[in-house]
C-alpha cells in the first residue's frame, strides 16, 4: 500500500500522467490498433494518440479493397475541439512520419505554436502503413550480393563501372516485380497521388470526428523535402482543399515524376566550397583542417581526393584483428555526400577526418560507401512506381548522359550521386498500375489559385533540394510565396529556429508574414530596412481575404558556425520573399 502511494506521488511530481501508466490500452506500436475507416485514436507512446486509417487501395476502383495508414498525433498543450491540426509531411520517399514526430515532439510547440495539434503519418508503403513490399523477400544474402554486384563505387571511377552499374541495375526491379507478384499483390499501390488522396481522406475523417462538414475540410501541413512533392501533388489535385501549406526544402516535382533528378546537383559544389570558407573563418583552433586562405583549404582537399583515387589504402587488419578493408575514393565521396545532408552540423567532423587523411590516417573513412547500401525498399518502390511510364532514365545512353551531366555540374559529388540516388534501378520495375494510381499531368499547378497561398521556403544554398527547384515550383502555383533565407543546408527551420519561428507562426495564425524592419549589420548595429511596397489583391479566387503582404525583408546575423559549433544559434540569415509571377529582386540590393 505504502509503495503504491509512493509511486503515485512520484508520477505526479514528475508531471507524468499517472492514469496513462495504468491505461491497459496504451500501445507502443501500431500492430494492436484495429484499422478503421473513421478516425479512432488510441493512446500510444505515452504522450501521443495513434490511429490506423483505412483507405481504398485505389480510389477509383474500390473493389480492390483497402489498406491502412498509420497516423500519430501530439495534442497541443492548449487544445480545444476546434484546434487545427498541422500535418508534418515526411521526406524520403520512404521516411517515417511517425518516427519524425516521435523524435521532434519536444520542439513542435516552439515551431508551430502551442495552439496546434501536430500530426504525422507513415505514407503508403512505409513502416507502419500498408501495403508493404520487401523486394528480396527477407533474403539478406540476395540483397547483399546484389549490393556487391551493383554498387561498385563512384559511377565514373573506372572505364567499365558505368556499364557494370547499368547492366546490374535490372536485377533489382526483377526481384521487386517478383515479390509484388507473389507476396504483395498491391505492393506498388504506394504512389504519391494516392498518398495525397489519403491526406484528404484523413482531414475529412478528422472533420467528421469534430462534427464538422467533411466537404469543407482543408489540409494544414508542413512538408519537407520529398514531402513537398506530396504537398504540390495535393495542391494540384485538390486546390480548394489547401488550408495552410508550408513546403520547405523543395524538390522539383516534375523531375521527380520523370525520374530525372537533375537540378539536385545544382548547389552541391557551392556547399562544399562553403566548407573551405567556414573552416577558414573559424580559425586554426576550431577547424582542424584550417588553412591561411579558403583556396588553400580547397586545394588540399582536392589533393586528398586525387591521392585516394590513384592510391586506395589497404587496411589488412592483421594488427588489430579487424577484417581486411580497402579505403577508396568512393568512401571519401560518400563522406562528402553525407555531409551535404546537414552541412553545418557535419563540417566540423569533416574537417577532423580531412585532417587525419592529410596525416595518412584513413581509418575514419572505413566502410563509408558500403554504409550507404540499400537496406529498405520503400524509397525506391515509391519513387519507381511514381515514375513508371514517365521514366527518363531507362537506356544506357540516357544513363551515360545523366552521369555526364551530374559529373560536369559537381566536381565533388557528381560522380557518386547517381549510385547514391539509385534512380537507375527504376528501369526494370513493371508496376502495371492503372491510370488512377499514377500522376497524369505534369505538376503545373492548378488552373486557379489554391484556396490559400502556399508558402515555399528555401535556403539560398541548399545542396540537396536547391533554390532553383523552389523557384520553379513556386512559379507553378499562382499567389504562392517563396521565403528565402541566406543560409547553407536543407530546411530553413533546422538552421534557424529562433528566426523562423515568428514567420511560421504568423503564416499559420493569420496568413500574414510579419516584416522585419531592421537588420543587424556586421558591426552589430541595427539598421532600418526600406521595404518596397506592392499592391496586393484583397481576396483570392475562393473569395477569402489575402493577408500575405508582398514585402521583401532582410536581416543578417554574424556567422560563427564553425567557431561555436552551435548550428541553431549562429548562422547567417538573409531572408526575402518572392511572390510567384513577380520578378525576383536581388536581396542584396534591398
Ligand atoms: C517503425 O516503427 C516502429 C514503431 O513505430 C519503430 O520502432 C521503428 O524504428 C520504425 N522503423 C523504421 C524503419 O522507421
Ligand atoms: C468507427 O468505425 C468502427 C468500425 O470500423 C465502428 O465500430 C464505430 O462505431 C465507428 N465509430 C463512429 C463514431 O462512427
Ligand atoms: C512524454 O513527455 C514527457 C514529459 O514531457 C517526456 O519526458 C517524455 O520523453 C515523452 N515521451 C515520449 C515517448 O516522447
Ligand atoms: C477494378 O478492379 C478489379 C479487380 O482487379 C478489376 O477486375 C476491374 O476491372 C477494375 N475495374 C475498373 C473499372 O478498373
Ligand atoms: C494557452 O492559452 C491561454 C489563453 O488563450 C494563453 O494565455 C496561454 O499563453 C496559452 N499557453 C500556451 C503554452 O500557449
Ligand atoms: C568521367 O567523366 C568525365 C566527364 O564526363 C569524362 O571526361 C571521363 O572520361 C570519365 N572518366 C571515366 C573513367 O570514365
Ligand atoms: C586515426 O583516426 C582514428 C579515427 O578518428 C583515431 O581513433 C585513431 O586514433 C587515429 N590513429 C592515429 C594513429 O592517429
Ligand atoms: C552521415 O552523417 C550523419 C550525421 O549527419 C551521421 O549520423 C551518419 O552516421 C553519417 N553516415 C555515414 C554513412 O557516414
Amino acid at each position: 500500500m505504502k509503495r503504491l502511494v509512493y509511486s503515485l506521488v512520484l508520477f505526479t511530481s514528475l508531471g507524468c500522467k499517472a492514469d496513462n501508466w495504468h491505461d491497459p490500452r496504451m500501445v507502443y506500436g501500431f500492430d494492436n490498433i484495429e484499422p478503421s475507416a473513421n478516425l479512432t485514436w488510441t493512446s500510444c507512446f505515452d504522450n501521443f494518440t495513434c490511429s490506423r486509417l483505412e483507405v481504398p487501395l485505389d480510389y477509383s476502383n474500390r473493389s480492390l479493397g483497402t489498406t491502412s495508414i498509420a497516423f500519430i498525433k501530439l495534442a497541443s498543450k492548449n487544445a480545444t475541439v476546434n484546434s487545427p491540426s498541422i500535418v508534418l509531411v515526411p521526406g524520403g520517399p520512404g521516411a517515417s512520419g511517425v518516427d519524425l514526430l516521435l523524435g521532434q515532439s519536444s520542439t513542435t510547440g516552439q515551431i508551430f505554436g502551442e495552439q496546434y495539434n501536430v500530426i504525422s503519418f507513415d505514407p503508403r508503403g512505409v513502416n507502419n502503413s500498408g501495403p508493404r513490399l520487401d523486394c528480396f523477400s527477407g533474403s539478406t544474402e540476395a540483397r547483399l550480393t546484389f549490393n556487391r554486384l551493383h554498387r561498385t563505387g563512384a559511377t565514373n571511377i573506372s572505364s567499365t563501372s558505368l556499364e557494370e552499374q547499368y547492366y546490374s541495375s535490372s536485377i533489382y526491379g526483377e526481384w521487386c516485380n517478383d515479390a509484388a507478384e507473389n507476396q504483395s499483390p498491391h505492393g506498388y499501390y504506394v504512389t504519391t497521388p494516392a498518398v495525397a488522396h489519403d491526406l484528404l481522406t484523413f482531414v475529412e475523417a478528422e472533420a467528421e470526428l469534430a462534427g464538422q462538414s467533411p466537404s469543407d475540410a482543408r489540409l494544414w501541413c508542413y512538408g519537407i523535402s520529398y514531402g513537398t512533392v506530396i504537398g504540390t501533388t495535393f495542391a494540384s489535385m485538390f486546390p480548394d482543399r489547401v488550408g495552410r501549406m508550408i513546403l520547405d526544402g523543395v524538390l522539383d516535382a516534375e523531375q521527380y515524376y520523370d525520374n530525372d533528378w537533375r537540378d539536385n546537383v545544382d548547389q552541391m559544389d557551392e556547399t562544399i566550397e562553403m566548407f573551405s570558407s567556414f573552416c577558414h573563418s573559424a580559425g586554426p583552433e576550431t577547424c582542424s583542417f584550417w588553412g591561411p586562405t579558403p583556396a588553400d583549404i580547397t586545394a588540399r582537399m582536392d589533393c586528398i581526393i586525387d591521392q585516394l583515387q590513384n592510391h586506395p589504402v589497404a587496411l589488412s587488419g592483421v594488427q588489430s584483428r579487424n577484417l581486411p578493408e580497402l579505403v577508396t575514393y568512393s568512401d571519401l565521396k560518400a563522406l562528402f555526400i553525407n555531409a551535404t545532408y546537414a552541412p553545418l552540423a557535419s563540417f566540423p567532423d569533416m574537417a577532423d577526418i580531412l585532417h587525419q587523411l592529410e596525416h595518412g590516417n584513413v581509418s575514419s573513412l572505413r566502410g563509408k560507401f558500403i554504409g550507404q547500401d540499400i537496406t529498405s525498399d520503400a524509397r525506391l518502390v515509391i519513387q519507381c512506381a511514381d515514375s513508371y511510364r514517365r521514366n527518363r532514365l531507362t537506356t544506357i545512353e540516357e544513363f551515360r548522359s545523366y552521369v555526364e551531366y551530374t559529373t560536369s555540374k559537381s566536381k565533388y559529388i557528381g560522380d557518386i550521386y547517381p549510385i547514391f540516388l539509385e534512380t537507375i534501378l527504376c528501369r526494370s520495375f513493371r508496376p502495371q498500375l492503372p491510370d488512377s494510381m499514377v500522376v497524369q499531368d505534369p505538376i503545373n499547378g492548378p488552373q486557379r489559385p489554391t484556396s490559400f497561398p502556399i508558402l515555399f521556403a528555401s535556403n539560398t544554398i541548399d545542396p540537396i533540394t536547391p533554390l532553383v527547384s523552389a523557384r520553379k515550383m513556386s512559379s507553378r502555383f499562382p499567389g504562392s510565396i517563396l521565403l528565402l533565407q541566406e543560409a547553407v543546408g536543407k530546411f530553413i527551420n533546422r538552421n534557424s529556429l529562433p528566426f523562423c519561428r515568428p514567420r511560421l507562426h504568423s503564416y499559420f495564425d493569420s496568413g500574414y508574414i510579419s516584416p522585419k524592419t531592421t537588420r543587424t549589420t556586421a558591426s552589430g548595429r541595427s539598421q532600418k530596412v526600406t521595404k518596397p511596397t506592392m499592391t496586393t489583391p484583397s481576396t483570392n479566387a475562393a473569395g477569402e481575404p489575402f493577408n500575405l503582404k508582398k514585402i521583401w525583408t532582410n536581416s543578417r546575423y554574424q556567422l560563427k558556425v564553425m567557431a561555436t559549433r552551435d548550428v541553431e544559434a549562429d548562422t547567417q540569415y538573409m531572408d526575402a520573399f518572392e511572390v510567384a509571377g513577380m520578378p525576383a529582386i536581388a536581396v542584396d540590393k534591398i
